[in-house]
């Protein structure tokens, strides 16, 4: 009993230590280009992670678009409809697409 009393103090200790100074988390923004299909691919992609997460993939076809939307449904129960896919994969593909 008393070996765990003093393991758990020792491990509790972390809990209390002290930060000298402000923490500062970086903003970092990332400006999505104006087109059709702006609005909904910022309501339906950006309420789960920022814009960064999409563009980082690099310029891509549409069929990986495509592709990663249906993982974020699929996987992540994005709630993305039929008619949102498509506006979605569009704006991608015209303004992040390989062509
Ligand atoms: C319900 C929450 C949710 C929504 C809404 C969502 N995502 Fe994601 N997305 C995630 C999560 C969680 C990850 C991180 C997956 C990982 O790290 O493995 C992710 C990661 C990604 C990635 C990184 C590559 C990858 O395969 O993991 C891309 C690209 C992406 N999302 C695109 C989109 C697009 C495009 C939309 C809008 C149609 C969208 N996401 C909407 C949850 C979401």
């Amino acid at each position: 009993m008393r070996y765990l009393l003093v393991f758990l103090l020792w491990f509790s200790f972390p809990l209390f230590g002290q930060i000298e100074g402000k923490i500062q988390v970086p903003y970092i923004e990332f400006p999505m280009k104006e087109g059709k299909g702006e609005y909904s691919t910022k309501g339906k992609c950006n309420m789960c992670h920022s814009f960064g997460y999409i563009i980082n993939q690099g310029k891509q076809s549409k069929v990986f678009w495509r592709k990663k939307i249906m993982k974020m449904i699929e996987t992540f129960s994005a709630p993305i409809t039929d008619e949102d896919i498509e506006e979605v994969v569009n704006y991608l593909y015209e303004n992040y697409g390989e062509g």
